[in-house]
């Protein structure tokens, strides 16, 4: 029987954020080479978007390429890229009968003109779809996110379009890539590596973390379920104590 029955659709996240790793590792064990990992990992990345349009979860974002990533050998590199491409190709027309929209944060003027072109028509084909917004993080890091907010937030400062004293949280957050996505309630990370690896360091502040052994390419619907019901069963206090949530 599958989990799904097992979820409360009274509390299911808003936004959930995913560090997709172990496709070198899932390949490798298979006795493939890395590429195929990533492959089998975009398949993953379809079946988890099926996941939040079945249960209604607004935001889904994805480590897809980190700014450390820049350091991988040149062919997997391009791998990946080309992978980004071929499955915007394969996959827009049904994105869009599906209501998705697709954002991209990161700094993206660093990838090829031709990654940057694809990922500009599937950005604007889809902007007025209300659905499910899948958030594609590329040569992204929430330190350069940080930084790049500051740098914009000192720009308006010394143009006296913002007052350096009325900053607040608030300010902060629309100064981010993620300045129209609310925080991510969960933030699940495959393959066993418990770190946030420079992912959303700001927004992820209060987020649930979920890890779980299994290699991305592995990372079933079922497994989704998994993560779900977890987060479900954990009590979010945000700094109170339990007497205090109703
Ligand atoms: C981490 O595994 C995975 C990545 C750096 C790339 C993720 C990319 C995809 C799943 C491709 C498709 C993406 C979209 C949005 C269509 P790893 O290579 O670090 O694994 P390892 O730690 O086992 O080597």
């Amino acid at each position: 029987m599958s989990l799904i029955n097992e979820i409360d659709k009274n509390k299911i996240p808003k936004h959930v954020a995913i560090i997709m790793d172990g496709n070198g590792r899932w390949a490798k064990a298979k006795g493939k080479a890395r590429l195929k990992g990533h492959q089998a990992g975009a398949n993953s990345v379809k079946s988890s978007i099926e996941v939040c349009s079945e249960l209604g979860i607004k935001f889904l974002t994805v480590y897809a390429f980190s700014t450390e990533n820049w350091n991988r050998p040149k062919s997997e590199i391009l791998g990946l890229m080309d992978l980004l491409v071929g499955t915007i190709d394969k996959e827009l027309k049904e994105i869009k009968n599906n209501n998705i929209k697709i954002s991209v944060i990161g700094d993206i003027s660093k990838l090829d003109t031709f990654v940057q072109k694809k990922l500009k028509l599937a950005v604007e084909e889809t902007k007025n779809n209300d659905a499910l917004n899948f958030v594609v993080a590329l040569n992204y890091s929430g330190r350069w996110d940080i930084i790049n907010a500051c740098k914009n937030i000192a720009q308006d400062c010394k143009a006296n379009i913002l007052d350096p004293e009325k900053i607040d949280e608030n300010t902060f957050k629309s100064y981010l890539s993620t300045n129209d996505i609310p925080d991510p309630e969960l933030l699940i990370r495959t393959s066993g590596e418990e770190r946030i690896s420079n992912f959303l360091l700001y927004q992820l502040a209060y987020s649930e973390l979920y890890f779980t052994p299994r290699f991305w390419p592995d990372f079933s619907k079922e497994e989704f379920y998994k993560a779900i019901i977890n987060y479900q069963n954990r009590e979010r206090r945000f700094g109170k104590i339990s007497e205090q949530l109703t």
